[in-house]
């Protein structure tokens, strides 16, 4: 869906051409491939929001997904994480092509990821140590009090109080609501972390808390975050390199290149009054 003020994309001259992976230019630097996405087609119907995608995350890093509403970033991580089925392409995550898992197998790699879905998902009549314990429970066979122990133990790591565990999420702030779905992503470990736009909705200060925890949370833990986001403040302080959905494709870049990269939503993303503090920054 074009967004109301940019220019069409169809007679625009040929794409510049990309790196491996949709990169602009080539980032990997002796850095392991955690997910690798090639020739993706995803469509409902006769509605195509993917065609031949390519998309290379590494080891450790930040990526930020970003594109006007209704591009399909929700649907790629739907696709990555296999509750939607692509119509063509390979998807390997932690070097394991994904169509090969079934049963036990894509049990063990969902363990190894975690998500925090866009409207937080998380069950209202259950208290936030149970919503947290609920993948614990699916992945692994541990006491009842262990259970809740991890639970804490990740509700600290999220930055909120203890009490917050026997609360119901309805009894809680959008905020701190965003940081109880965060700590039950958490909650198996995992080596992978998507996150659907974890800060639309809050204030400023609230969400740049948010990316610092999850800035702290990489580096600490060895996470490698793609985080879909409308936030160009968290473009600038959380994100390594930033993924842009475009006609279809992704486009991946750092906040420098994608300042000079020419395209109308990208310019008027990049460059709009929005994009101010992004290009102070860079000048
Ligand atoms: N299950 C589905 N069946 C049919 N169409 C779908 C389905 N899920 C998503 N779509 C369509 O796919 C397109 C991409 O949706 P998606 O939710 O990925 O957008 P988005 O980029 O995440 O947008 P936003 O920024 O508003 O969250 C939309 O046109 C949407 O209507
Ligand atoms: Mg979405």
């Amino acid at each position: 869906m074009a967004e109301a003020g940019l220019a069409s994309t169809e007679d625009l001259p040929p794409k510049a051409p990309l790196v491996e992976g949709g990169q602009i230019s080539d980032h990997r630097d002796g850095r392991e491939v955690v997910l690798r996405l090639r020739g993706i087609r995803t469509q409902f119907g006769d509605k195509v929001i993917h065609d031949n995608l390519d998309f290379d995350v590494f080891r450790g890093e930040i990526v930020g997904l970003v594109g006007g509403s209704g591009t399909g970033k929700s649907v790629l991580l739907r696709t990555i994480i296999g509750l939607n089925r692509a119509r063509e392409g390979t998807i390997e995550m932690l070097g394991v092509d994904t169509s090969t898992l079934h049963g036990k197998s894509q049990r063990e790699m969902l363990a190894r990821t975690g998500v925090q879905f866009q409207d937080g998902a998380l069950f209202s009549s259950l208290t936030v140590t149970e919503n947290i314990i609920v993948p614990i429970r699916e992945h692994a066979e541990l006491e009842d009090q262990t259970m809740r122990e991890i639970a804490a133990l990740k509700i600290g790591m999220v930055g909120l109080p203890a009490d917050t565990g026997m609360k119901k999420p309805s009894e809680l702030s959008g905020g701190m609501r965003k940081r109880a779905s965060l700590a039950r992503a958490l909650a198996l470990d995992p080596e992978l972390l998507f996150l659907d736009e974890p800060t639309a909705g809050l204030d400023p200060i609230g969400a740049s808390h948010y990316d610092e925890l999850v800035k702290g949370l990489c580096r600490n833990l060895g996470l490698t975050i793609l985080m879909v986001t409308h936030d160009l403040d968290s473009l600038n302080a959380i994100c390594d390199r930033i993924a842009v959905l475009l006609d279809k494709r992704v486009v991946v870049g750092t906040m420098a290149e994608l300042l000079e990269y020419d395209h109308p939503w990208v310019r008027e993303y990049f460059h709009g009054p929005r994009g101010r503090a992004a290009r102070q920054e860079h000048k």
